[in-house]
Formats: structure tokens, C-alpha cells, sequence
């Protein structure tokens, strides 16, 4: 038996289609042009004209726009300014792990609101709201979700956002899946429907490269200042070159194919797990089905304990993300996440084909 590496740990980008050419031309091509002003200190906001392509996309002011060193940076941003210790935040249950460990380091106490297949538990939200456990945030990842790979329907954002106004609170949308749909139509962001409510976050970290730590926000004016005072007292501003050469790759009009280019390679890779999960996994689990993002998120059926699975896995070479942490309170002992982005189809199929017969074992 062929028991090669394979990492069901890697939620990341497959390197093999990273434009490095281009990202070379664009990157000579941004210190010719503005080598003064990418190299000097700057204002905190970004580099202007990436922030003013921003301005356009969203239609509204540049002085709404933060342009960070990715999107975790700006949670943490958020996380410092608007938390105190002992504060409420509630997250999606199962959530993003490290956006989980920044609101437990600014002091946050996290309440976990389960997920159905569409999306969030909108009638538990409800529900811990008329209880009088008023967040100060509720971070949610609308769009192929991670872990989950879920997508919230139309009705539940209309929903989350009408309760955010009833109830006061700020909504965090975290959206760097949003562009990697591969199949059915865009729903509309929980910002378009109540930018009032909303700190709209994405990336250019899933569509270009992480290693460009390029991530943006987009908040109400008084919100955003806040932002860029905190910002500017930390780092003083972000690196331009990298933004810069966003900027440049998108003028070219290489975003646009790239998204072509990321979408030809990965929707046959979601569609590789979905069939290795059908044939391996149907009586073991339960997942949903997503159009898109990286993640497809598993839900065992035996009652089996993380740890155990975690170990064996590892002897016969297959490396798992530990799912408790993508839960609050040591929840999530049944869930596995699988990425199935920097994984060739053979290396998904076996994975998959391994993981079953761990779990039929155990
Ligand atoms: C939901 C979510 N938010 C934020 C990030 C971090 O992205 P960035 O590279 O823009 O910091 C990730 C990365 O995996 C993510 O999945």
C-alpha cells in the first residue's frame, strides 16, 4: 500500500499556480513608476490608487478602506480597538481558528452559534439575543465558510443583518472566499445588504497569494478612522510595494484571469472529495455540498475522540487539523476538516480513502 504524505492540514493555496511571472513584472513595473512613494512612509490607509480601485469596486468613499497586512491582521485590528476583557462575541460554530485565538487574546468570552446546512442558526441567534447576551461583534464567514465550506442562504442574511440593527451590534463579514465560487449564482454580501451594521473584510490572499499579505476592510466612516488611528500608531503603514504590485497585476487585467486560472484548477478538485466522500464516507459522515472556497467540512457519526484519530492518522501518514479548534469550549471532537486546494485529485482520493478506513477501524 502506498502510504505517501498527504496533508489534510493544508488550507492554503496551491503554489504550482502562483502568476510569479507576472508578479515579477509587476513588481519591476511598480518601482519604476512609484518607486519614491512605495518606498518612503506613507499614509496608513494603503497605496492610494489600490485603495481607490477598492473605493470603486464597493462604491464608497476611500476613507472607508483600510488596506492591511492581510485580513487576520484587520480581525486583530477590530479585535483590539472594539473588545474588552469579558466582552461577548459570538462566532459561527465551527469558526476560523486563528480568528478564534485573536477574540480569546483580546480577552473576548466566545458564544458558539451552530451552523445548518445554509448557513448559521438563525433562530438560535435570535434566541440568545432576546435572552439578553447582547454581543459587542458577531464574527461571521458568509461565503464557503471556514471550516465548513457552508454558504449562508439569502433569507438568513437578510435575517442577521435585521437583528443587528434590533439589537445593536457590529457585524464582522469575513469574506475571502467569496470570488471562488465555481458553479451557481452570488448571493448578496451581508455588507451590500447593511453596510451600517457591517465591517466588510477580504483578501487578495486566496486570488493572488498570501505570501502578499494584501487584505482589506471596508467600514463606516467613524469605524474606519478608528481603524486607521490604531493602525498608523502600530505600524505606521503597510508595505505599498506588495499593494502596489496587487494593484499593478489587477490593471493588467490578470485578476481577472487568474480567478479563471484558480477556478479551472480547483472546481475539479471539489468535485474529486465530493465523489471520494460519496463512495468512502457516506455512512460514516456528514457534510454539505459547497459551489465553492477551499473546505469541505465533515461531521462524523461515532462518537469517536479526536485524539485517537489524529494518532493513527499520523501512522499511516495522514496529517488532520485538530477540529476542537474550530469550536469554543472543547467542542468539536467529531468534526474534520478537508481542504481540497493544494491537493493533487490523487492525493484527495487517497486521503479520503484512508481517512474511511481509520474511522471504520477505530
Ligand atoms: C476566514 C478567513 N479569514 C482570514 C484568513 C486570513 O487571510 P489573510 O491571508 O488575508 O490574512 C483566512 C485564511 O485562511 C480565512 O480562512
Amino acid at each position: 500500500m502506498d502510504l505517501s504524505e498527504i496533508k489534510f492540514t493544508r488550507g492554503v493555496p496551491d503554489p504550482v499556480i502562483f502568476p510569479k511571472k507576472h508578479l515579477a513584472e509587476c513588481a519591476c513595473a511598480v518601482l519604476e513608476q512609484h518607486g519614491d512613494f512605495v518606498l518612503q512612509y506613507g499614509p496608513v490607509g494603503g497605496f492610494p490608487p489600490l485603495r481607490d480601485w477598492i473605493a470603486g469596486q464597493y462604491k464608497v468613499e476611500n476613507e472607508r478602506i483600510l488596506i492591511a497586512q492581510g485580513s487576520l491582521q484587520i480581525v486583530d485590528t477590530i479585535s483590539r480597538i472594539f473588545i474588552k476583557p469579558g466582552d461577548i462575541v459570538y462566532i459561527e460554530e465551527p469558526s476560523y481558528d486563528r480568528s478564534i485565538t485573536v477574540f480569546k487574546r483580546a480577552g473576548a468570552r466566545l458564544v458558539g452559534i451552530p451552523l445548518e446546512n445554509d448557513g448559521l442558526d438563525v433562530d438560535a441567534l435570535s434566541e440568545r439575543l432576546r435572552m439578553g447576551e447582547k454581543p459587542v461583534l458577531f464574527y461571521i464567514i458568509p461565503d464557503f465558510q471556514n471550516p465548513s465550506g457552508k454558504v449562508l442562504s439569502l433569507e438568513k442574511r437578510k435575517r442577521v443583518i435585521a437583528l443587528a440593527k434590533e439589537y445593536d451590534f457590529w457585524v464582522i463579514e469575513d469574506s475571502p472566499y467569496r470570488k471562488l465560487r465555481y458553479k451557481g449564482e452570488e448571493l448578496p454580501s451581508l455588507f451590500e445588504l447593511g453596510h451600517d451594521s457591517v465591517m466588510h473584510i477580504s483578501s487578495f490572499s486566496k486570488l493572488i497569494a498570501p505570501g502578499l499579505r494584501t487584505g482589506y476592510v471596508i467600514a463606516p466612516l467613524d469605524v474606519a478612522r478608528r481603524l486607521l488611528k490604531f493602525s498608523e500608531d502600530t505600524y505606521i503603514n503597510p508595505s505599498y510595494l506588495n499593494q502596489g504590485i496587487v494593484h499593478e497585476f489587477i490593471q493588467r487585467g490578470l485578476l481577472e484571469t487568474n480567478l479563471i486560472e484558480l477556478k479551472k484548477v480547483y472546481a475539479p478538485r471539489l468535485l474529486t472529495m465530493l465523489d471520494a466522500l460519496d463512495e468512502h464516507m457516506s455512512n460514516l459522515a456528514d457534510w454539505t455540498r459547497p459551489d465553492g472556497g477551499f473546505f469541505i467540512g465533515i461531521l462524523l457519526r461515532q462518537n469517536s475522540k479526536a485524539d485517537i484519530l489524529w494518532d493513527r492518522a499520523r501512522k499511516v501518514n495522514l496529517h488532520l487539523s485538530d477540529g476542537r479548534g474550530f469550536f469554543t469550549n472543547g467542542y468539536g471532537e467529531q468534526f474534520v476538516r478537508l481542504p481540497f486546494c493544494a491537493l493533487t485529485e490523487k492525493e484527495i482520493v487517497e486521503g479520503v480513502e484512508r481517512l474511511a478506513q481509520l474511522i471504520r477501524a477505530i
